[in-house]
């Protein structure tokens, strides 16, 4: 598929996100001669700095990237960035969809965009059919509250069809796949409901702790920073309907039903249902004694519709566990008679199914056997893009599917604001636990 023309301009080009995940995913696309002809990428900073800096001498974006210095609090500036924008497409002769990648702190969003749209960068160019748009990273605020006023804020600059809202783990390549997987294989659709199923968990644990990270993490906590956003976007899409057809409105509209038939959790089932852990030495790495601030968080949920009326629903995410896992598990029958899928989001992608097998012999012994489809056996090593490179090639190209909508990010607010608040009231229930623990252990 062809993508259209396109300036893509990145405020907070020198920051982590930038350097780490976009310009890599970028170079990545350039060598393999996916981005848009012409294209120019357009880095914003504060600083006073050149392409050179950020990429290296041999860089397939050397004749792409520019750098525009900009305060991001002086209007002027940002006219200065559309006159640039405006010679640039000027020189190329052709109207270029503009897409804006706001990599900078979320409490910088709503004055940033309000002097976007006073310069007419919230416009597509006058004398075309281009299209300008918007890309946001999570967190979509810090609580419902707070979610609704960044989106009312935003959208009154830019359309709720402008605004690309990021949850990197939707364009992970075996995120994708659970809508095929689920719609396009008839054994499985049979059996995708509360009568075949016993119990839904999505497990992402992670091995590294905070990275440094102590003014970001503090405040947020595992329940905001991977539940709210990707954890409640995986369930949505393991336990939706099938959309009435595979585009984005249809997939957001399925995803937003299902994300609103989640049952809040009443207050007085909080302590049951919901468990929080902080790891040891947490507290002395963001130099706070009193921190409550959780880094493993499960959530018991279940969802109040026909299909999945019943059955435990297991979100649960925490750092500094045994291992870097997301994947998603299915457990069908009863005990010894299960059979448990597995849906391997990463590392090693795949899908498995653990099968009871009887032993080789003369016994009448049974084991579990696991069949195995691996996306490296399958594709090749190469197979699948780098989410970014996915998120960036989408909002080029105009398709949301892979974004989350504000009705969507509110739905999942909801489900998490009574736990949020009765956590912050004290620390009670909060564990502590070992380094290296697996989340089985933390109960
Ligand atoms: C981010 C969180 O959204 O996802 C981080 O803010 C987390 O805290 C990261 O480490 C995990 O992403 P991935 O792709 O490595 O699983």
């Amino acid at each position: 598929m062809n993508t259209p023309p396109a300036q893509l301009i990145i405020f907070g080009i020198t920051g982590d996100l930038a350097r780490k995940k976009l310009l890599p995913a970028l170079e990545h696309l350039a060598q393999n001669h996916l981005l848009p002809e012409p294209f120019e990428i357009i880095g914003v900073t504060r600083q006073n700095i050149q392409p050179a800096d950020l990429i290296g001498p041999e860089s397939a974006l050397t004749p792409l990237l520019s750098v525009v210095t900009l305060d991001m609090t002086d209007p002027a500036d940002y006219v200065r960035l559309k006159a640039t924008l405006d010679a640039g497409e000027a020189q190329h002769g052709v109207c270029m969809n503009r897409l804006i990648y706001l990599s900078i702190p979320p409490n910088t969003y709503a004055p940033v965009v309000e002097l976007l749209g006073q310069a007419g960068l919230n416009a597509p160019c006058p004398h075309g059919t281009g299209a300008a748009r918007l890309m946001v990273e999570k967190p979509f605020g810090y609580d419902l509250t707070s979610a609704q006023e960044l989106i009312q804020q935003l959208t009154q600059t830019f359309a709720e069809d402008q605004i690309y809202r990021i949850d990197h783990y939707l364009a992970k390549e075996t995120a994708q796949n659970i809508l095929t997987f689920r719609f396009a294989n008839p054994i499985f659709q049979a059996v995708w409901d509360r009568r075949s199923v016993r119990r839904v968990t999505i497990t992402a644990s992670e091995v590294i702790g905070i990275e440094g990270r102590a003014a970001f993490y503090e405040p947020i906590g595992a329940l905001r920073d991977l539940i709210q956003s990707h954890l409640l976007q995986l369930l949505a899409l393991v336990t939706m309907e099938q959309p009435a057809e595979m585009g984005a409105p249809h997939i957001h509209a399925a995803k937003l039903k299902l994300l609103k038939s989640i049952k809040p959790i009443p207050p007085n089932q909080i302590a049951i249902q919901a468990t929080r852990g902080q790891y040891q030495g947490y507290r002395d790495e963001v130099k706070n004694p009193d921190s409550t601030t959780e880094t493993f968080a499960r959530l018991n949920l279940a969802v109040d519709n026909d299909r999945w009326q019943g059955v435990p629903i297991v979100l649960q995410t925490g750092k500094r566990l045994d291992r870097k896992t997301t994947e998603i598990t299915l457990e069908f029958g009863e005990a010894p008679n299960i059979n448990i899928l597995t849906l391997r989001i990463q590392p090693n992608e795949g899908i498995i199914i653990d099968l009871q097998a009887k032993k080789p012999g003369f016994d009448d012994q049974t084991q579990m056997v696991e069949m195995e489809f691996n996306y490296k056996n399958s594709f090749g090593p190469d197979a699948h893009p780098d989410a970014y490179e996915r998120v960036l090639v989408d909002g080029l190209r105009g398709d949301q599917s892979l974004f989350a909508t504000s009705a969507e990010v509110l739905a999942s607010w909801a489900v998490i604001e009574p736990i949020l608040r009765e956590w912050t009231k004290d620390d009670e229930g909060l564990i502590t636990y070992e380094p290296g623990t697996s989340p089985a252990e933390l109960e």
